[in-house]
């Protein structure tokens, strides 16, 4: 299959990397004819001269600019091939009046751990998508990660849960490592040491039947450490902190 990526940033780019080890043909283009050519080269995939020359040639088309741009890039260009959008809040409804309701339309949400290939990503498809399309988007968001089918009335939920999380994860390690320099360690020691105890909590997660409930009592010992550090992290209100965080983000993807 040839797919052509129309605006190419950090998500494109990263999602590309996964799509290289795959048979698919790769063809981009960017803001401008010469950002093609740059993007091309960089990526080691085939720029396109304009956005209908890649229309033209593509079997699949990936949108890659920011949900602000898609009016100003859509209403200028007619597609024939099926769709599929990364854009945080635009809704398959939507994509299919900016485009036509005749095409088959697939939405995404990546998160920016494409980059190594271990993005979670949602997605689902309007009624124009068969199996076999269905199967082959699944393909491409396998190649750079994790994906997981999902209605999409719960897009804006995921775009907060994956899509954003990532930021706020790195807030809590950055936390973390400031507390470390505060009580003597060096940033890069705290840095490593927070990271790779996220991680291998994660992995450990995943990896059993415990929850993170059962996890969180196996730490924590009656008087101990834990419990005493845990306490004063709900006293702060973590929990109510994070939900509420998560609630402002669904509510931004609804207004974009
Ligand atoms: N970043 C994330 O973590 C993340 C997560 C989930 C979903 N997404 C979604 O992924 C999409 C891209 O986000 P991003 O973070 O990759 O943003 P980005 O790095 O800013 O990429 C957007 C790209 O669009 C290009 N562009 C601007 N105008 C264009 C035009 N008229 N025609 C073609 N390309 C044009 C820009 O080119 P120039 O560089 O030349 O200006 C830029 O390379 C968004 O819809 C976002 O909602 C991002």
């Amino acid at each position: 299959m040839k797919i052509g990526f129309i605006g190419v940033g950090k998500m494109a780019s990263a999602i590309i990397t996964g799509l290289k080890k795959t048979e698919h043909d790769i063809i981009v283009s960017g803001s401008t004819p010469a950002r093609s050519q740059e993007i091309a080269e960089q990526l080691g995939v085939t720029a396109s001269s304009s956005h209908q020359d890649l229309i033209d040639q593509a079997d699949l088309v990936i949108l890659g600019i920011k949900p602000q741009m898609f009016e100003k890039v859509l209403s200028d260009l007619t597609f024939k091939q099926p769709i599929m959008s990364m854009a945080a809040g635009v809704t398959l409804e939507r994509l299919a009046s900016l485009t036509s309701p005749d095409l088959p339309l697939i939405r995404i949400m990546p998160n920016l751990n494409a980059q190594i290939l271990k993005s979670s990503t949602a997605l689902c498809a309007n009624d124009k998508v068969t199996a076999e399309l269905f199967a082959t988007a699944k393909t491409i968001t396998d190649s750079f990660g994790t994906s997981f089918e999902i209605a999409e009335k719960d897009f804006d939920t995921f775009t907060a849960l994956a899509g954003s999380s990532p930021a706020y994860i790195y807030l809590f390690i950055e936390a973390m490592a400031k507390a470390g320099v505060k009580n003597g360690l060096t940033k890069a020691q705290s840095l490593e040491i927070v990271s790779q105890t996220v991680l291998a909590s994660a992995e450990n997660l995943l990896a059993g039947e415990d929850s993170p409930h059962d996890l969180i009592d196996k730490i924590c010992s009656p008087g101990g450490t834990t419990i005493a550090g845990l306490m004063d992290l709900e006293r702060t209100g973590l929990t109510h902190s994070v939900s509420s965080a998560i609630d402002t983000t669904i509510q931004k993807a609804k207004e974009l």
